[in-house]
């Protein structure tokens, strides 16, 4: 998908189910490379990361076939412990490899990973975490060279990283004795990696608190379903309330969504949660916060960029602070060709609401920047384009015939 094209000023309104996550099914794909059995995944979003990172296993061995959002996957014949570097370099998850390739062969060979640009991403608490398990890591021309099959342990993190949790979980799989992480990261896509990992067999206690308990144990095939996408849903209701729209969202955990769907609330939407199903009413907007982004429970950065573009013309000024990463607002300028006002000081974004927006052109440059774009160009009167679209083919699934499906206009020019 290169170019959307959007006649804005319609509500979203109607009924729509949730995609599996994202940031769920991408470590637990990685972790189908540890397991020498047949794992069958259900409700797997039909998003470029997961083709990537399907070729990314098929290149080191791996079996996997697909049929309407189930992914077979057989990691028997894993041979490769070197991901090509070219899949790799194109999304950040393919460093989670890491740990699975060392649980399973004890060593593994990474290119340095991409994704989206969002400032300084280093991997320093991942390979701090691995060194302390007894792995050997070198650095050479763009490559991480590991090796060694961890020993039990401790590692404390001294901040909860999503992925730095996720690796050490997958490398201590193949642990001597039982490692400990402390200071680990609470998200709820850890609880589904861990849930994924008991069902084959791994012994995981303590996820969703920040102290895990991984016991090494012989891994075998298991089924398992994918948990609901949170910022898939985060963004859609924050495209219903910026449109004025109505829309019942099916198939998610409202608990999950909670720092989000609070804020909307105090916004001026109406919403009730149901079990599995979260309804929204939107009315005129007032500015909120100020919202700050943190790891869970806190407000999550992925959905920072969605919920600016909703608060654009609330009334009043909302102050948003980006505390996860450095650079995190590259859709401002975007957002600000639609008539926004918003000002920018480091890792603080002030947004004062404005009476109108107006069509712009502008250019996707991330995934979740880019869901900002899409929403102010639907609320805006007129017509826009997005280029550079591609950004969210990463993240989101059949976006626009489900954005059709809820009366927008929307095309997209391949
Ligand atoms: C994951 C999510 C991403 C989300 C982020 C924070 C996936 C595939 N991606 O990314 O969508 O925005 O969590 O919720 O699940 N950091 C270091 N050193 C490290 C690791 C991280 O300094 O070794 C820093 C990062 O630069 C960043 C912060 O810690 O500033 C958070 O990163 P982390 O939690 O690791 O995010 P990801 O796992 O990359």
């Amino acid at each position: 998908m290169e170019r959307l094209h959007i006649t804005g000023g319609r509500p979203l309104r109607g009924t729509l189910a949730v995609q599996g996550s994202k940031n769920a099914v991408l470590p637990i794909l990685a972790a189908a490379a540890a397991v020498p059995g047949r794992v069958v995944l259900s409700n797997c979003p039909p998003i470029r990361d997961v083709t990537v990172t399907r070729a990314i296993l098929e290149g080191l061995g791996v079996a996997v076939q697909s049929s309407k959002g189930l992914l077979y996957i057989d990691g028997t014949g894993l041979r490769g412990s070197a991901p090509d570097p070219t899949l790799a370099g194109q999304l950040r998850s393919s460093v989670l490899l890491l740990g699975a390739l060392l649980a399973r062969l004890g060593r593994a060979e990474i290119p340095l990973p991409g994704g989206c640009v969002l400032g300084a991403r280093p991997l320093d608490l991942h390979l701090r975490g691995l060194e302390a398990l007894g792995v050997e890591i070198r650095c050479e021309s763009g490559r991480l060279l590991c090796r060694g099959r961890p020993r039990g342990g401790v590692v404390t993190l001294p901040y909860p990283s999503v992925g730095a949790t996720e690796n050490l979980m997958l490398a201590a799989l193949g642990a001597q004795g039982p490692v400990r992480i402390l200071g680990a990261a609470r998200e709820p896509e850890i609880r589904d990696l861990a849930a994924f990992l008991r069902a084959c067999g791994a012994g995981i206690t303590g996820a969703g608190s920040p102290c895990l308990r991984i016991e090494p144990a012989p891994l075998h095939g298991a089924s398992h379903r994918i948990q609901p996408d949170r910022m898939e849903a985060a963004t859609w209701l924050c495209a219903a309330a910026a449109t004025g729209g109505s829309l019942r969202l099916t198939e998610l955990e409202p608990a999950c969504l909670r720092p989000v769907s609070e804020l909307l609330k105090q916004a001026g939407c109406r919403i009730c949660a149901q079990r599995g199903c979260l309804c929204l009413e939107a009315g005129p907007l007032w500015a909120v916060g100020p919202i700050v982004t943190g790891p869970y429970p806190a407000f999550p950065t992925d959905a920072q960029a969605p919920m600016m573009a909703a608060l654009l013309r609330a009334e009043g000024c909302t102050l948003f602070e980006e505390t996860v990463f450095s650079d995190r607002f590259r859709h401002v300028p975007g957002l600000r060709a639609f008539g926004a006002r918003i000002e920018t000081q480091g890792r603080l974004a002030r947004v004062h609401g404005v009476k109108a927006l107006h069509g712009a052109r502008t250019a996707a440059t991330d995934l979740r920047g880019g869901a900002a774009l899409l929403i102010a160009a639907l609320a805006a009167r007129g017509e826009s384009t997005i280029t550079e679209a591609r950004h969210l083919d990463r993240g989101y699934g059949e976006l626009v015939r489900r954005l059709q499906s809820l009366g927008a206009t929307v095309e997209v020019e391949k």
